[in-house]
């Protein structure tokens, strides 16, 4: 067969490919079929990562200093696949990752993200009472049977019912009763549940068992979704669904709300990031923590790490400035011994040699920056620190050879930095990029008729008060003594999580369209850099125009 008769997107795959796919065909044939498609002038500048990078062993890159190359492309934007495995056990369907900071993530982050696709990391400045909590509410988000709804007891007080329900940050206030055996006595209805009933017992004010709705447990056995969908179609006013067993005992609760979103989802590009029980996944933050005498606390963390896990949480991260150090090699091996299957995440490093050796501590997903963020200011402070870009070379070396995915954190400011990002890792962590969302925590505050919402780095002095300062290796009760490493600042409000990640996920699959990269394995194998000059940087950007309308949506960049 003559090689332009190849099918297209045959005669543009990799010449590894191309020898498995055409075992037998002579080779000098095969050489030819490729040099047409990606031609010897062009892979003089054009150049694959390591050639390119080689090419600058002297100096530092970072995405503004490359640009990638168009290829032959027979993908559509819009039939690229997104979907990364960070570690055994976490799978995201978009690569994208919420800051662990006290202004990007907490529960309304991590929930916006997971039901995108993609995964929020719950920081740790706060009580780890909370923080347990902030994880069960996005475990508890969206569930399609919840199995073990929250329950109450007929001799429980309303006040009680209450308290729990502000304790634990309830969205919802209905509750079936239950007693002691299981056995189903009737439901609390949400509108009894104020504080005017509070002296009340929930006896005195359920809706009896014989006036409830239910449904079977084996009736639902075979499409649990379908047949909840058919009975709140089919009972007007219904909008929960209990499940009892033969004895009459509580076996979960469907809500009208959770089945409708997960019949839409079906239909959605990128589906919700879910675990294997069809709950959202989670990430949560753990710190370094040390006892009084500054050595590392192995009871406090591996606690810490357990309640994390009975909550459900999908992977924990590591995080701290310098991640190859003693103190976080120690704790990221306390946390596998412990949690032998536990996705772990841990950084931050810049080198080949601190992912080896988080690596070799049992992390499976290692966090690369130091410096690049828009409130960092390590570099400027401490004089240390690598641009992304050469940083996310020199460590995907070492990570391929590990076996563990890499992920670029900071710095990232456009969805194009997010494509450029992803030649050379599993995903990236924004903080900047979400922090004017309103499902940032955070108030909103207006300034001379413009609003914004704080955003301050974990290293400034006002977070390391609050608790981050083990993060940046300083003692938590003298934080005023040292430098900070970040900024107090405020980015302009933005539109919801939603909208700014529909413009990022459309900037990675417009990146991926030009180089034909159907997923993102393809896009690592494809791409191919060059520098850019400072006027090639200005004509990137829009130039020479009166710009009346721009171009980004409310992203507040
Ligand atoms: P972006 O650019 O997305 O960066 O806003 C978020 C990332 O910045 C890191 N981070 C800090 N780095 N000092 C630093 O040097 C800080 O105070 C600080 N706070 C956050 C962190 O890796 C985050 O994901």
């Amino acid at each position: 067969m003559h090689p332009n008769k190849l099918p297209k997107s045959i005669r543009f795959i990799s010449f590894v490919q191309i020898r498995v796919a055409f075992d037998g065909v002579p080779w000098a044939f095969i050489d030819m079929a490729i040099s047409r498609e990606i031609s010897d002038i062009d892979n003089r500048f054009y150049k694959a990562a390591d050639p390119f990078f080689a090419a600058h062993p002297d100096q530092a890159l970072t995405y503004d200093d490359v640009t990638l190359a168009t290829l032959y492309s027979d993908i559509l934007p819009r039939d690229t696949q997104l979907d990364t495995t960070l570690a055994d056990g976490l799978d995201l369907n978009i690569p994208v990752i919420s800051a662990d900071m006290d202004t990007v993530t907490e529960s309304r982050m991590a929930i916006a993200m997971a039901l995108n696709g993609a995964l929020g990391l719950i920081h740790y400045n706060m009580e780890e009472r909370q923080q347990l909590s902030e994880v069960s509410r996005v475990k508890n988000h969206v569930h399609g049977l919840i199995q073990e709804p929250i329950k109450v007891s007929p001799d429980q007080l309303i006040g009680d019912v209450l308290k729990m329900v502000e304790e634990r940050k309830f969205e919802f206030r209905t509750f079936p009763v239950v007693d002691d055996s299981g056995k189903l006595l009737g439901l609390l209805p949400g509108h009894v549940v104020k504080q005017r009933y509070a002296k009340r017992k929930v006896v005195e004010s359920l809706t009896p068992r014989d006036q409830i709705q239910t449904i079977r447990k084996k009736e639902i056995a075979k499409d649990p979704i379908t047949r909840a969908d058919k009975f709140f179609t089919d009972h007007p006013g219904i909008h929960k669904l209990l499940v009892v067993d033969d004895d009459d005992k509580l076996h979960g609760l469907f809500t009208m709300s959770d089945v409708e979103r997960i019949t839409q989802e079906k239909k959605a590009q990128f589906k919700p990031a879910r675990d294997s029980k069809f709950r959202l996944v989670c990430g949560a933050a753990v710190s370094a923590t040390r006892n009084m005498f500054g050595e590392l606390d192995r009871d406090l963390i591996v606690a810490h790490v357990g309640a994390l896990v009975e909550r459900g949480v999908d992977v924990v991260a590591v995080s701290t400035a310098h991640g190859f150090s003693k103190g976080v090699g120690e704790t990221v091996k306390m946390i596998r011994d412990a949690f032998p299957k536990l996705p772990i995440i841990a950084g931050n490093v810049t080198s080949a040699a601190g992912v080896e050796f988080l690596a070799d501590a049992g992390a499976n997903a290692i966090k690369v920056g130091q410096g690049p963020g828009s409130i960092c200011t390590t570099r400027v402070v401490a004089g240390v620190g690598i641009p992304q870009l050469t940083a996310l070379y020199v460590t995907a070396q070492a990570a391929a050879s590990k076996r563990v995915s890499i992920i670029a954190d900071g710095g990232i400011t456009k969805s194009g930095d997010i494509v450029k990002a992803l030649t050379l890792s599993q995903a990236v962590i924004c903080g900047g990029m979400f922090a004017g969302c309103p499902e940032a925590p955070g108030q909103i505050m207006e300034i001379n008729g413009k609003r914004y919402k704080q955003y301050r780095g974990m290293g400034s002095l006002a977070a390391m008060k609050a608790g981050s300062a083990a993060r940046y290796g300083h003692s938590t009760t003298t934080p005023a003594k040292v430098a900070p490493e970040g900024v107090e600042a405020l980015k302009e409000a933005t539109g919801s999580v939603d909208v700014i990640l529909t413009q990022l996920i459309g900037g990675i699959q417009s990146g991926m369209g030009y180089l034909g990269a159907a997923n993102l394995a393809q896009l690592r194998q494809k791409a191919r850099f060059i520098r850019v000059s400072p006027a090639g940087i200005r004509e990137a950007g829009t130039h020479d125009i009166v710009e009346v309308k721009t171009g980004r949506v409310e992203t507040g960049q």
